[in-house]
């Protein structure tokens, strides 16, 4: 690791032991030490995924101290039970307003959920809901509203079933502030900062639970590459940014953001509720217009995130020095039925065969040494080239003439040219109709956020398809 922390390296020594145990010592009061053993996320929105029993026996290979899933799916529970793993699982957005409007749902819940495997399965956590404020539909707001009252009753039934020791938080993102930056300016979106956050703090506070936020360093960083230094969002180099609110002098973009978080708390006035990242990692691939999302990026930032979450003594944030991050890495696997732009598909540590696309070792205790060579960095530059969108060789035919429908019938004139008598007609080829058809879409969404995707349909190029039109 070239990192240049100070405390990164003393892993071995004898000082760790006597430290942890003074802080465990302080520590009893209200938040129990927690460990520092790394998680990883557990997503399965691909097809041909290996089994869930397979899945966990990865897992356990990989060692990671924890296992966060996006449900509650019982036979993966049942099939965790009796390992060491911990577990945090999640209640679907959709059930949250009802959990909220009614004790007897949460109640319910937790019976079917949660009492037949625990403990043998190790349940430590239960998000309710998954990044909810990060919708806005009046649907949303209307689940925002209830967020907090779900939380309450589903913490309620497991008090009544003696299950004191499983926490309940909710996984939110960091578009839950409207200011991140310099770390001390942080503060909570005004429409959620007093009737959302503000109870939902009080509700963590009061039951010695954690902030559970997704961070992606990869994000700023890549919308925004020429402000942000790539060394500082990989924790690599030697950058310091001094913050001149506070003082404190960073040398990573994850502490920032971090930081940021723990500045909008402490201004209202929770200085103390400790944070989980539920979701960080490093895109291995995308599209050929997203910058940086690759395996020699993707295996510097994990390995690196590893080794300082791990580290003994834990070294915090600047603001909050000492204290453990319990981290999630995303995401155990590639998910091919992700949709959006390349990189979402791309999060894996694994392919989707279960095969590892670089080393990695959560538990922390390899070295960079110890890793076989990575390959060299492409695309930390942004691509200058031209770059349509066109239909993917082994696309289904079917399925291509609805998508060649839906991209003709946005935007304005899409596929005019494609009329008969006019000069794109010719051949007619539905290949070729639905390559222009989405490039003529894309030059059109594209700057909105839209992407060259259409289920897998379509794929990006350098090659000017040019001959076809
Ligand atoms: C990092 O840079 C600072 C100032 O630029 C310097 O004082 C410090 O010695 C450097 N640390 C390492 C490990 O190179
Ligand atoms: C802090 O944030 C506010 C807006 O929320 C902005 O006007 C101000 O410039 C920021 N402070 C610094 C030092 O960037
Ligand atoms: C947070 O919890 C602590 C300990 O339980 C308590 O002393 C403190 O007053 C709480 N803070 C707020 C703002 O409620
Ligand atoms: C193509 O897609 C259609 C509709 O989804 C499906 O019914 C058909 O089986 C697919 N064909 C092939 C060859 O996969
Ligand atoms: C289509 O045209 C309308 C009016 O001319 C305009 O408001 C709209 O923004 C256009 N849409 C696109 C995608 O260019």
């Amino acid at each position: 690791m070239k990192s240049s922390f100070p405390m990164d390296n003393k892993r071995s020594s004898a000082k760790p032991l006597l430290f942890c145990l003074i802080m465990s010592c302080l520590l009893v009061g209200s938040w129990a030490q927690i460990s520092n053993k790394i998680g990883i996320n557990y997503g399965r929105f691909g097809n041909n995924l290996p089994s869930p029993y397979r899945s966990i026996e990865i897992i356990k290979s990989m060692k990671a101290g924890r296992v966060k899933l996006y449900d509650s799916d019982h036979e993966v529970l049942k099939l965790l039970s009796g390992t060491k793993l911990e577990v945090s699982i999640m209640i679907p957005n959709s059930d949250i307003i009802n959990l909220g409007l009614e004790q007897t749902s949460a109640d319910q819940w937790v019976e079917d959920n949660v009492v037949p495997y625990y403990p043998a399965t190790m349940i430590r956590f239960i998000l309710v809901g998954n990044r909810v404020l990060s919708h806005y539909s009046d649907h949303d707001r209307e689940i925002w509203r209830h967020l907090v009252p779900a939380m309450r009753r589903v913490k309620a039934a497991l008090r009544a079933r003696y299950m004191r020791n499983i926490k309940v938080s909710t996984s939110l993102a960091m578009d839950i502030l409207q200011s991140t930056f310099p770390p001390s300016n942080g503060t909570f979106r005004s429409d959620v900062s007093a009737n959302v956050v503000a109870p939902l703090m009080h509700f963590l506070n009061s039951t010695n639970s954690y902030l559970f936020l997704n961070v992606y360093p990869y994000f700023p960083w890549s919308t925004n590459p020429k402000d942000i230094s790539l060394d500082s969002a990989l924790f690599e180099g030697n950058v310091s940014y001094k913050d001149p609110g506070s003082g404190l002098v960073y040398n990573n973009l994850l502490d920032q953001m971090l930081d940021s978080i723990n500045f909008a708390m402490e201004k209202l006035g929770y200085p103390n509720v400790p944070l989980v990242i539920s979701e960080t990692g490093w895109p291995n691939s995308g599209d050929l217009d997203q910058i940086g999302a690759n395996v020699h990026n993707a295996a510097t930032y994990n390995r690196n995130l590893i080794g300082r979450m791990t580290a003994n003594p834990p070294l915090g944030t600047p603001a909050r020095p000492g204290v453990v991050i319990p981290t999630f890495i995303y995401s155990l696997f590639d998910e091919n039925q992700k949709a959006g732009i390349g990189t979402e598909r791309h999060w894996g540590l694994l392919r989707q065969d279960g095969t590892s696309i670089y080393d990695i070792d959560l538990s922390g205790e390899r070295q960079e040494s110890d890793y076989r060579p990575l390959p060299v960095t492409q695309n930390n530059e942004p691509y200058r080239g031209k770059i349509w969108c066109v239909a993917a060789a082994e696309a289904n035919l079917t399925e291509l003439g609805s998508a060649l429908n839906f991209a003709c019938n946005q935007g304005n004139g899409t596929c005019a040219a494609l009329a008969p008598s006019r000069e794109c007609y010719q051949p007619v080829s539905l290949v070729r109709h639905a390559s222009y058809a989405f490039s003529s879409y894309w030059v059109q969404f594209r700057s909105l956020g839209a992407s060259c995707y259409f289920n897998g349909l379509a794929v990006q190029t350098t090659t000017d398809p040019g001959n076809l039109f």
